[in-house]
Protein backbone atom coordinates (compact mmCIF):
# COMPACT_ATOMS: atom_id res chain seq x y z
CA UNK A 1 0.00 0.00 0.00
CA UNK A 2 1.67 3.62 -0.93
CA UNK A 3 1.79 5.45 1.63
CA UNK A 4 0.20 8.97 1.71
CA UNK A 5 1.55 11.55 3.44
CA UNK A 6 -0.78 13.24 6.74
CA UNK A 7 -0.99 16.34 4.75
CA UNK A 8 -3.05 14.64 2.03
CA UNK A 9 -5.05 13.17 4.70
CA UNK A 10 -8.40 15.20 5.07
CA UNK A 11 -9.65 15.06 8.60
CA UNK A 12 -12.79 13.11 9.16
CA UNK A 13 -14.81 16.46 10.51
CA UNK A 14 -13.34 18.70 7.31
CA UNK A 15 -14.88 16.41 4.50
CA UNK A 16 -18.09 15.79 6.23
CA UNK A 17 -17.97 19.30 5.60
CA UNK A 18 -16.69 19.70 2.28
CA UNK A 19 -19.68 17.18 1.66
CA UNK A 20 -22.22 19.09 2.85
CA UNK A 21 -21.20 21.83 0.83
CA UNK A 22 -20.84 20.11 -2.02
CA UNK A 23 -24.53 18.85 -1.30
CA UNK A 24 -26.08 22.15 -0.33
CA UNK A 25 -24.23 23.41 -3.69
CA UNK A 26 -25.73 21.09 -6.28
CA UNK A 27 -29.16 20.39 -5.02
CA UNK A 28 -30.19 24.03 -3.52
CA UNK A 29 -27.81 26.59 -4.46
CA UNK A 30 -27.55 25.04 -8.53
CA UNK A 31 -29.65 27.23 -9.90
CA UNK A 32 -28.81 30.89 -8.41
CA UNK A 33 -25.30 29.68 -9.04
CA UNK A 34 -25.88 28.88 -12.88
CA UNK A 35 -27.30 32.43 -12.83
CA UNK A 36 -24.25 34.03 -11.00
CA UNK A 37 -21.98 32.01 -14.20
CA UNK A 38 -23.71 33.18 -16.84
CA UNK A 39 -24.02 36.64 -15.80
CA UNK A 40 -19.99 36.90 -14.74
CA UNK A 41 -19.46 35.19 -18.56
CA UNK A 42 -21.87 36.66 -20.11
CA UNK A 43 -19.45 38.35 -22.60
CA UNK A 44 -17.48 35.42 -22.97
CA UNK A 45 -20.78 33.51 -23.78
CA UNK A 46 -21.81 35.80 -26.33
CA UNK A 47 -18.46 36.07 -27.92
CA UNK A 48 -19.22 31.87 -27.92
CA UNK A 49 -22.36 32.39 -29.75
CA UNK A 50 -21.17 35.20 -31.75
CA UNK A 51 -18.40 33.49 -33.06
CA UNK A 52 -20.11 30.47 -33.82
CA UNK A 53 -22.55 32.47 -36.20
CA UNK A 54 -19.68 34.22 -37.68
CA UNK A 55 -17.98 30.76 -38.86
CA UNK A 56 -21.44 29.91 -40.03
CA UNK A 57 -21.17 26.61 -37.70
CA UNK A 58 -25.02 26.25 -36.76
CA UNK A 59 -25.56 26.66 -40.74
CA UNK A 60 -23.22 23.92 -41.57
CA UNK A 61 -24.02 21.40 -39.13
CA UNK A 62 -27.77 22.20 -40.16
CA UNK A 63 -26.73 21.48 -43.56
CA UNK A 64 -24.25 18.85 -43.58
CA UNK A 65 -25.40 16.72 -40.38
CA UNK A 66 -23.34 15.88 -37.20
CA UNK A 67 -19.71 15.92 -37.23
CA UNK A 68 -16.73 15.50 -35.62
CA UNK A 69 -14.49 17.54 -33.74
CA UNK A 70 -12.16 16.86 -36.42
CA UNK A 71 -14.59 17.07 -39.30
CA UNK A 72 -15.56 20.55 -38.09
CA UNK A 73 -11.94 22.12 -37.66
CA UNK A 74 -11.97 20.42 -41.26
CA UNK A 75 -15.06 21.91 -42.89
CA UNK A 76 -13.72 25.42 -41.02
CA UNK A 77 -10.05 25.47 -42.29
CA UNK A 78 -8.95 26.23 -39.02
CA UNK A 79 -6.67 24.14 -36.15
CA UNK A 80 -8.57 21.59 -33.98
CA UNK A 81 -7.52 23.17 -30.68
CA UNK A 82 -9.52 26.43 -30.94
CA UNK A 83 -12.51 24.71 -32.75
CA UNK A 84 -12.56 22.18 -29.48
CA UNK A 85 -12.24 25.24 -27.23
CA UNK A 86 -15.74 26.67 -29.33
CA UNK A 87 -17.18 23.28 -28.88
CA UNK A 88 -17.09 23.22 -25.23
CA UNK A 89 -18.73 26.40 -24.59
CA UNK A 90 -21.34 26.15 -27.20
CA UNK A 91 -22.26 22.37 -25.72
CA UNK A 92 -21.96 24.10 -22.49
CA UNK A 93 -24.28 26.89 -22.94
CA UNK A 94 -26.78 24.33 -24.55
CA UNK A 95 -26.43 25.53 -28.17
CA UNK A 96 -25.27 22.25 -29.83
CA UNK A 97 -25.53 18.06 -28.39
CA UNK A 98 -22.74 15.57 -27.98
CA UNK A 99 -23.58 12.37 -29.30
CA UNK A 100 -20.88 10.09 -28.89
CA UNK A 101 -17.88 12.11 -30.56
CA UNK A 102 -20.13 13.84 -33.42
CA UNK A 103 -21.69 17.25 -32.72
CA UNK A 104 -25.25 18.75 -33.81
CA UNK A 105 -27.28 21.66 -33.21
CA UNK A 106 -29.95 21.81 -30.68
CA UNK A 107 -33.57 22.37 -32.36
CA UNK A 108 -33.51 26.13 -31.33
CA UNK A 109 -30.16 26.88 -32.26
CA UNK A 110 -30.96 25.40 -35.65
CA UNK A 111 -33.99 28.31 -35.89
CA UNK A 112 -32.60 30.59 -34.42
CA UNK A 113 -28.63 31.00 -35.36
CA UNK A 114 -28.87 28.67 -38.83
CA UNK A 115 -28.72 31.26 -42.06
CA UNK A 116 -30.95 28.72 -43.51
CA UNK A 117 -33.93 29.02 -41.53
CA UNK A 118 -36.33 31.46 -42.11
CA UNK A 119 -36.37 33.04 -38.70
CA UNK A 120 -32.95 33.05 -38.13
CA UNK A 121 -31.96 36.03 -35.92
CA UNK A 122 -28.11 36.13 -36.79
CA UNK A 123 -28.84 39.82 -37.98
CA UNK A 124 -29.71 40.42 -34.44
CA UNK A 125 -26.61 38.46 -32.96
CA UNK A 126 -23.73 40.84 -35.61
CA UNK A 127 -25.60 44.36 -34.49
CA UNK A 128 -25.19 43.23 -30.59
CA UNK A 129 -21.43 42.27 -31.76
CA UNK A 130 -20.38 45.11 -34.00
CA UNK A 131 -22.56 47.78 -32.42
CA UNK A 132 -23.41 47.14 -29.08
CA UNK A 133 -21.08 44.95 -27.33
CA UNK A 134 -18.12 48.16 -27.79
CA UNK A 135 -20.58 50.80 -26.34
CA UNK A 136 -22.34 48.67 -23.36
CA UNK A 137 -18.84 48.86 -21.55
CA UNK A 138 -19.67 51.80 -20.76
CA UNK A 139 -22.79 51.81 -18.90
CA UNK A 140 -21.50 52.60 -15.62
CA UNK A 141 -20.21 55.66 -16.99
CA UNK A 142 -23.43 55.90 -18.51
CA UNK A 143 -25.89 55.54 -15.12
CA UNK A 144 -23.33 58.18 -13.49
CA UNK A 145 -23.06 61.08 -16.30
CA UNK A 146 -26.88 60.18 -17.48
CA UNK A 147 -26.03 59.89 -20.97
CA UNK A 148 -25.05 57.62 -24.17
CA UNK A 149 -21.40 57.83 -23.22
CA UNK A 150 -20.93 54.52 -25.21
CA UNK A 151 -21.81 56.76 -28.50
CA UNK A 152 -17.61 58.38 -28.23
CA UNK A 153 -16.73 54.91 -29.74
CA UNK A 154 -18.50 55.79 -33.13
CA UNK A 155 -16.88 58.49 -35.60
CA UNK A 156 -19.20 61.95 -35.72
CA UNK A 157 -20.57 64.30 -32.95
CA UNK A 158 -23.89 64.07 -33.34
CA UNK A 159 -25.95 63.19 -30.30
CA UNK A 160 -27.62 59.79 -31.33
CA UNK A 161 -26.30 56.60 -32.54
CA UNK A 162 -28.97 56.88 -35.86
CA UNK A 163 -27.83 59.69 -37.17
CA UNK A 164 -23.87 58.93 -36.60
CA UNK A 165 -24.66 56.00 -38.40
CA UNK A 166 -24.95 57.77 -41.61
CA UNK A 167 -21.09 57.88 -41.56
CA UNK A 168 -20.86 54.35 -41.42
CA UNK A 169 -22.96 52.79 -44.36
CA UNK A 170 -21.68 49.53 -43.45
CA UNK A 171 -22.70 49.51 -39.74
CA UNK A 172 -25.83 51.30 -41.04
CA UNK A 173 -26.47 48.01 -42.86
CA UNK A 174 -26.14 45.60 -40.09
CA UNK A 175 -28.06 48.11 -38.07
CA UNK A 176 -30.95 47.89 -40.22
CA UNK A 177 -30.88 44.24 -41.31
CA UNK A 178 -31.10 44.02 -37.08
CA UNK A 179 -34.37 46.53 -36.78
CA UNK A 180 -35.83 44.01 -40.33
CA UNK A 181 -35.05 40.65 -38.28
CA UNK A 182 -36.22 42.15 -34.69
CA UNK A 183 -39.61 43.30 -36.60
CA UNK A 184 -40.32 40.77 -39.48
CA UNK A 185 -42.07 38.69 -36.63
CA UNK A 186 -43.40 41.39 -34.89
CA UNK A 187 -44.80 43.56 -37.83
CA UNK A 188 -46.29 40.04 -38.75
CA UNK A 189 -48.34 39.91 -35.80
CA UNK A 190 -49.63 43.42 -36.09
CA UNK A 191 -50.59 42.99 -39.95
CA UNK A 192 -52.40 39.67 -38.65
CA UNK A 193 -54.14 40.99 -35.74
CA UNK A 194 -54.88 44.69 -36.20
CA UNK A 195 -57.32 46.21 -38.53
CA UNK A 196 -55.91 48.88 -41.07
CA UNK A 197 -59.23 48.39 -43.82
CA UNK A 198 -60.38 51.95 -42.99
CA UNK A 199 -56.79 53.44 -42.76
CA UNK A 200 -56.55 55.32 -46.46
CA UNK A 201 -52.79 56.90 -45.47
CA UNK A 202 -50.26 55.50 -43.07
CA UNK A 203 -47.09 56.78 -41.98
CA UNK A 204 -44.35 55.10 -40.06
CA UNK A 205 -42.65 57.40 -38.23
CA UNK A 206 -38.89 56.17 -37.97
CA UNK A 207 -39.79 53.55 -40.37
CA UNK A 208 -36.25 52.15 -40.83
CA UNK A 209 -35.92 50.63 -43.94
CA UNK A 210 -39.69 49.89 -44.93
CA UNK A 211 -39.90 46.28 -44.02
CA UNK A 212 -42.94 47.27 -41.33
CA UNK A 213 -44.93 49.08 -44.38
CA UNK A 214 -44.13 46.41 -46.87
CA UNK A 215 -45.52 43.67 -44.50
CA UNK A 216 -48.73 46.17 -44.00
CA UNK A 217 -49.19 46.90 -47.39
CA UNK A 218 -49.31 42.80 -48.60
CA UNK A 219 -51.83 42.94 -45.97
CA UNK A 220 -54.20 45.27 -47.01
CA UNK A 221 -54.70 45.71 -50.49
CA UNK A 222 -55.55 49.15 -50.41
CA UNK A 223 -53.71 50.57 -48.23
CA UNK A 224 -50.88 53.43 -49.11
CA UNK A 225 -47.79 53.98 -46.39
CA UNK A 226 -44.79 55.97 -45.84
CA UNK A 227 -41.33 55.80 -44.20
CA UNK A 228 -40.86 58.60 -42.37
CA UNK A 229 -36.74 58.65 -41.97
CA UNK A 230 -33.44 60.35 -42.13
CA UNK A 231 -32.43 60.58 -45.68
CA UNK A 232 -29.87 57.80 -45.72
CA UNK A 233 -32.36 55.38 -44.32
CA UNK A 234 -35.04 56.58 -47.16
CA UNK A 235 -33.10 55.71 -49.82
CA UNK A 236 -32.66 52.05 -48.11
CA UNK A 237 -36.21 52.42 -47.80
CA UNK A 238 -37.16 53.16 -51.76
CA UNK A 239 -34.80 50.52 -52.99
CA UNK A 240 -36.68 47.93 -50.95
CA UNK A 241 -40.45 49.13 -51.72
CA UNK A 242 -38.68 49.02 -55.31
CA UNK A 243 -37.86 45.67 -54.87
CA UNK A 244 -40.99 44.23 -53.88
CA UNK A 245 -42.37 46.37 -56.94
CA UNK A 246 -44.79 48.23 -53.82
CA UNK A 247 -44.12 51.89 -55.64
CA UNK A 248 -47.62 52.49 -56.35
CA UNK A 249 -48.91 52.56 -52.45
CA UNK A 250 -45.23 53.03 -50.68
CA UNK A 251 -42.76 55.60 -50.74
CA UNK A 252 -40.32 57.19 -47.91
CA UNK A 253 -40.13 61.08 -46.63
CA UNK A 254 -37.01 62.21 -45.33
CA UNK A 255 -37.02 64.11 -42.22
CA UNK A 256 -36.63 64.53 -38.37
CA UNK A 257 -40.02 63.95 -36.41
CA UNK A 258 -38.99 66.71 -34.13
CA UNK A 259 -38.16 69.35 -36.39
CA UNK A 260 -40.26 68.72 -39.65
CA UNK A 261 -44.00 68.29 -39.64
CA UNK A 262 -46.00 64.92 -40.35
CA UNK A 263 -46.15 64.48 -44.10
CA UNK A 264 -49.74 65.62 -45.04
CA UNK A 265 -52.70 64.10 -45.00
CA UNK A 266 -52.33 60.81 -42.71
CA UNK A 267 -55.13 59.38 -41.02
CA UNK A 268 -53.01 56.86 -39.08
CA UNK A 269 -49.37 57.20 -37.04
CA UNK A 270 -47.41 54.13 -36.15
CA UNK A 271 -44.28 54.28 -33.82
CA UNK A 272 -42.99 50.77 -34.82
CA UNK A 273 -39.98 50.35 -31.90
CA UNK A 274 -39.56 54.42 -32.20
CA UNK A 275 -41.28 55.67 -28.31
CA UNK A 276 -38.01 53.43 -26.82
CA UNK A 277 -35.34 55.80 -27.92
CA UNK A 278 -37.04 58.81 -26.62
CA UNK A 279 -37.81 60.93 -23.11
CA UNK A 280 -41.15 60.85 -21.62
CA UNK A 281 -41.28 64.53 -22.63
CA UNK A 282 -40.39 63.69 -26.02
CA UNK A 283 -42.65 61.24 -26.13
CA UNK A 284 -45.23 63.05 -24.71
CA UNK A 285 -44.36 66.01 -26.78
CA UNK A 286 -45.08 63.81 -30.53
CA UNK A 287 -48.20 62.29 -29.43
CA UNK A 288 -49.66 66.47 -28.82
CA UNK A 289 -47.87 66.66 -32.66
CA UNK A 290 -49.40 63.48 -33.89
CA UNK A 291 -52.80 64.35 -32.45
CA UNK A 292 -52.70 67.94 -33.99
CA UNK A 293 -51.72 66.63 -37.60
CA UNK A 294 -54.77 63.74 -37.50
CA UNK A 295 -58.41 63.93 -38.50
CA UNK A 296 -61.46 63.34 -36.22
CA UNK A 297 -61.70 59.27 -36.36
CA UNK A 298 -57.09 59.02 -36.75
CA UNK A 299 -55.56 56.92 -34.89
CA UNK A 300 -52.15 57.13 -33.40
CA UNK A 301 -50.44 53.41 -32.95
CA UNK A 302 -47.35 52.48 -31.13
CA UNK A 303 -45.75 49.43 -30.78
CA UNK A 304 -42.98 47.82 -29.54
CA UNK A 305 -41.23 45.78 -26.28
CA UNK A 306 -43.15 46.55 -23.17
CA UNK A 307 -42.24 46.67 -19.58
CA UNK A 308 -44.83 45.24 -16.97
CA UNK A 309 -46.71 46.99 -15.01
CA UNK A 310 -44.86 46.54 -11.48
CA UNK A 311 -41.83 46.93 -13.12
CA UNK A 312 -40.00 44.08 -12.25
CA UNK A 313 -39.20 43.02 -15.69
CA UNK A 314 -39.36 41.18 -18.01
CA UNK A 315 -35.64 40.16 -18.96
CA UNK A 316 -36.17 41.93 -22.56
CA UNK A 317 -36.86 45.07 -21.05
CA UNK A 318 -34.11 44.88 -18.82
CA UNK A 319 -31.81 44.24 -21.82
CA UNK A 320 -32.99 46.33 -23.96
CA UNK A 321 -33.13 49.66 -21.70
CA UNK A 322 -29.11 50.09 -20.94
CA UNK A 323 -29.25 50.25 -24.68
CA UNK A 324 -31.22 53.26 -25.10
CA UNK A 325 -29.40 55.17 -22.09
CA UNK A 326 -25.63 53.93 -22.87
CA UNK A 327 -25.37 54.51 -26.75
CA UNK A 328 -28.71 55.01 -28.87
CA UNK A 329 -29.76 58.36 -27.54
CA UNK A 330 -29.07 58.14 -23.55
CA UNK A 331 -32.68 59.00 -22.86
CA UNK A 332 -34.79 56.55 -23.54
CA UNK A 333 -35.75 52.66 -22.35
CA UNK A 334 -38.56 50.23 -22.67
CA UNK A 335 -41.63 51.63 -20.67
CA UNK A 336 -43.78 50.54 -19.35
CA UNK A 337 -47.79 49.39 -20.62
CA UNK A 338 -49.10 52.11 -18.14
CA UNK A 339 -46.54 54.96 -19.02
CA UNK A 340 -48.15 55.18 -22.99
CA UNK A 341 -51.53 54.53 -22.08
CA UNK A 342 -51.38 57.56 -19.96
CA UNK A 343 -49.09 59.88 -22.16
CA UNK A 344 -51.84 59.03 -25.38
CA UNK A 345 -54.43 59.63 -22.97
CA UNK A 346 -53.07 63.12 -21.79
CA UNK A 347 -52.19 64.19 -25.53
CA UNK A 348 -56.25 64.28 -26.25
CA UNK A 349 -56.64 60.45 -28.13
CA UNK A 350 -60.10 59.61 -26.34
CA UNK A 351 -60.29 55.82 -26.71
CA UNK A 352 -57.05 53.96 -26.10
CA UNK A 353 -56.68 50.38 -26.02
CA UNK A 354 -54.08 47.99 -25.20
CA UNK A 355 -53.56 44.51 -27.16
CA UNK A 356 -50.88 42.14 -26.37
CA UNK A 357 -48.41 39.95 -28.69
CA UNK A 358 -45.94 37.32 -27.89
CA UNK A 359 -42.06 37.77 -26.65
CA UNK A 360 -43.19 40.74 -24.77
CA UNK A 361 -44.67 42.86 -27.60
CA UNK A 362 -47.62 45.08 -27.50
CA UNK A 363 -49.72 48.02 -28.89
CA UNK A 364 -50.84 51.07 -27.76
CA UNK A 365 -54.43 52.31 -30.28
CA UNK A 366 -55.12 55.50 -29.43
CA UNK A 367 -58.53 57.55 -31.16
CA UNK A 368 -58.81 60.79 -31.92
C1 LIG B 1 -35.12 51.44 -33.58
S1 LIG B 1 -35.20 51.86 -35.26
C2 LIG B 1 -36.83 51.28 -35.64
C3 LIG B 1 -37.02 50.99 -37.09
C4 LIG B 1 -38.42 50.49 -37.48
N1 LIG B 1 -39.45 51.39 -37.02
C5 LIG B 1 -38.67 49.10 -36.95
O1 LIG B 1 -39.66 48.88 -36.27
O2 LIG B 1 -37.88 48.21 -37.28
C6 LIG B 1 -35.39 53.59 -35.16
C7 LIG B 1 -35.49 54.31 -36.50
O3 LIG B 1 -35.82 55.68 -36.22
C8 LIG B 1 -35.08 56.51 -37.09
N2 LIG B 1 -34.99 57.85 -36.46
C9 LIG B 1 -34.24 58.19 -35.40
N3 LIG B 1 -34.43 59.49 -35.08
C10 LIG B 1 -35.36 59.97 -35.95
C11 LIG B 1 -36.00 61.24 -36.11
N4 LIG B 1 -35.71 62.25 -35.30
N5 LIG B 1 -36.92 61.37 -37.09
C12 LIG B 1 -37.23 60.31 -37.90
N6 LIG B 1 -36.65 59.10 -37.80
C13 LIG B 1 -35.73 58.92 -36.83
C14 LIG B 1 -33.76 55.78 -37.26
O4 LIG B 1 -33.08 56.19 -38.43
C15 LIG B 1 -34.21 54.32 -37.30
O5 LIG B 1 -34.49 53.90 -38.62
Amino acid sequence: MSHIPSTARPSWSSRVAVGVRLFVERIFLRRKLDQVVRTLGGHIYFQTLTAAVRLDLFTRLTEKGPMTRGEIANELGLEEKPIRILLLGLVALGFLRKRGNRYAPESLATRLFSRSSPDNITAIVEWQHFINYRALYHFESAIRANRNVGLEEFPGTEPTLYERLAHAPELEDIFQRAMQAISRQANDWLARYVDFSDVQLLVDVGGGNGANIVRLARANPTLRALVFDSPSVCEIARANIASEKLEDRLDAVAGNCFVDPFPAGVDCILFCHFFTIWSEDRNRELLRKAHAALPPGGTVMLFNMMQDDDETGPLTAAMGSPYFLTLATGEGMLYTWSEYETWVREAGFSAVYRRAFARNHGAIIGVK
